[in-house]
């Protein structure tokens, strides 16, 4: 479980951070001088165009990419200095992952997909926590579904559950209600809220729907790998 931060300490702290990635047409820099912070128990809103940095900043945030240069400092690591085993460990305690695509185990049910951090964790209540999480997401009915048996808004629920069953100090959510249709797409996103009202949990949401983009406390936009307001 994640301990309580030291309080005035922001959940996130980005400073001059650039992301230089290399591809078949060379490097290229998709973060250009990020300077960002969110303060614990935050809803963060990232809008901007496609293509402009948001998924890749929330990779840097979630210790999936590391910067090129500048400050990543998040639930007080440095994201930075960390080697590849410091950074597992960090995403595992501290950080829980929504994509647009649910990225289920397929050949999991449900209740096996919610308990898998747990069990990376060595919790030997694993299960019965993972039943909880999915009762709380309401899903109490579907534990021994397959992902492949379960509806869009379902298997997007059981993501949420995954995410957050390890009680994340931080939830990152990139497009969570981008495969869902409107009905759906809402009630995942008041359960998103929801964790962050009743848990403190800081929730950074990517999203294209600026009224999506408005029930957060603040919202900020990425424009050509820099924020721009
Ligand atoms: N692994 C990679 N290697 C090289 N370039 C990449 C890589 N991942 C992303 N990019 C490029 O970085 C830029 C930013 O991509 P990113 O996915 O962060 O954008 P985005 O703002 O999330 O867009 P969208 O709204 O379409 O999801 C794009 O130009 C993309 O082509
Ligand atoms: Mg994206």
């Amino acid at each position: 479980m994640s301990e309580p931060l030291v309080t005035g300490q922001p959940m996130v702290c980005l400073a001059a951070l650039h992301l230089n990635l290399a591809s078949t047409a060379g490097e290229v820099n998709i973060l250009r001088g990020i300077d960002l912070e969110v303060a614990a128990g935050e809803t963060l809103g990232v809008v901007g165009p496609s293509g402009s940095g948001k998924s890749t900043l929330l990779m840097v945030m979630a210790g999936l990419e590391r910067p090129s240069s500048g400050r990543a400092q998040v639930a007080g690591a440095d994201l930075g200095t960390m080697d590849e085993d410091a950074l597992a460990r960090f995403r595992r305690d501290h950080v829980g992952i929504v994509f647009q695509s649910f990225h289920l185990i397929p050949t999991m049910s449900a209740l096996e997909n919610v308990a898998v951090p747990l069990e990376l964790a060595g919790r030997p209540d694993a299960f019965t926590r993972a039943e909880a999480e999915l009762h709380r997401v309401g899903l109490g009915h579907r534990l021994g579904h397959a992902p492949g048996q379960l509806s869009g808004g379902e298997q997007q629920r059981v993501a949420l559950a995954r995410a957050f069953v390890m009680r994340p100090r931080l939830l990152l959510a990139d497009e969570p209600t981008g495969n869902l249709d409107g009905a759906t797409g809402r009630a995942v996103i008041d359960l998103l809220f929801e964790l962050n009202a009743q848990a403190g949990t800081t929730l950074v949401l990517v999203t294209h729907d600026d009224v999506l983009a408005a029930r957060c406390q603040r919202r900020v936009r990425v424009e050509d790998g820099r924020v721009v307001s």
